[in-house]
């Protein structure tokens, strides 16, 4: 080996120990509170880790982390919070457990609509609320959601309860669109269409469209493509069709799951990393096919039965701007008794 040779050597192997030493440097842990399915989170912590060296030590349940990490006060371990829902989303950052993510990443990658204006929260995945149609019964393609109050429909539509956050977002979508007393006609308008009480999952009103007790249900994107994985509810998916509805003159309503930065996050560098690979190409593809949802990102590829149901055009309202009239949607729904 040449005298240079030698010395090119030395260097590759110099940088490498470098590399390795700041590889070093950068890991360590993150805390991560979360509200999604372990089945979910644990391929996505899994890979993480794999990605970037960073352990992830994850705290799971299905209610009670805004309180936990608001009664562990500034000794909380949590780092970052995942959830699912601009109304769980909203009631962390109302619970004063937050504080602004700060990513150019995010900023970047992210479109404004999903992103809290002030930066407490980021959407990571999307879904949209959709009709599921009797294939029988439902001869037409397209609707809006203000259709959904026409007379012509009396009798025919099935949707869980409307203080659901699901439906609460979709409310409250629809009164930022339309105004309080416009939305409260509306919801009266549904409401007399109802072909049943509101009660169960939106898997039950697929399942009441099988059993002909509906022509239309209201649910969410990823529970229909759900229902064709569990041979038990197959038959639901069968007798159904989705059908994207949109505002009159707007987009389809989605929702998001999003990540949020614990206020007193003691690993916060790290828990940025997280949220800024949370992302990335690798978690986004993971987000679109392990649970149907749509990525946030844009060039990932939606889940095959997901782009089934056509080209989504997602309403432009900001969440943020959903999150604001949640509780005006709220009221609403016990004014006009939609749940009785
Ligand atoms: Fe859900």
């Amino acid at each position: 080996m040449s005298r240079s040779r030698i010395l090119a050597a030395a260097t590759v192997i110099a940088s490498a120990m470098t590399l390795n030493a700041a590889a070093f440097a950068q890991s360590g842990e993150v805390n991560v509170y979360s509200y999604r399915e372990n089945k979910l989170v644990q391929p996505l912590i899994d890979a993480f880790t794999k990605d970037t060296g960073i352990k992830v030590n994850i705290v799971s349940a299905s209610s009670g982390l805004e309180q936990r990490i608001k009664s562990e006060g500034a000794n909380s371990p949590a780092d970052v919070l995942l959830t699912v829902d601009i109304g769980r989303i909203d009631e962390a950052v109302q619970a004063g457990v937050t504080q602004p993510i700060k990513s150019d990443v995010i900023d970047k990658v992210v479109p404004a609509q999903y992103r809290d204006p002030d930066g407490h929260w980021a959407g990571i995945s999307m879904r949209a609320r959709v009709i599921y149609a009797s294939k029988d019964r439902v001869k037409q393609d397209a609707i809006t959601y203000e259709e959904l109050a026409d007379p012509k429909w009396k009798g025919k539509i099935c949707i869980r309860s409307g203080q659901h956050i699901y439906n609460n977002a979709l409310f409250a979508a629809y009164v930022a669109h339309h105004g309080e007393a416009k939305a409260e006609e509306w919801l009266r308008g549904v409401k007399a269409n109802l072909a049943q009480k509101p009660s169960g999952g939106d898997r039950e009103q697929a399942r009441d469209v099988a059993a002909g007790k509906c022509d239309l249900a209201i649910g969410n994107t990823y529970y229909w493509a759900l229902m064709n994985n569990d041979p038990d509810k197959k038959p639901w998916a069968e007798a159904t069709r989705v059908i994207l509805p949109t505002f009159a003159g707007g987009g389809t309503h989605v929702n998001l799951s999003g990540v949020l930065l614990a206020k007193n996050a003691p690993n916060r560098a790290n828990a940025v990393k997280f949220i800024e690979w949370l992302a990335g190409e690798h978690a986004q593809h993971l987000y679109a096919d392990a649970n149907y949802e749509y990525p946030v990102r844009a060039g990932v590829a939606v889940n095959p039965t997901i782009a089934g149901y056509g080209k989504l055009t997602a309403d432009t309202l900001p969440i943020a701007k959903i999150a604001a009239s949640r509780k005006a949607a709220s009221t609403l729904v016990d004014k006009v008794g939609f749940d009785n």
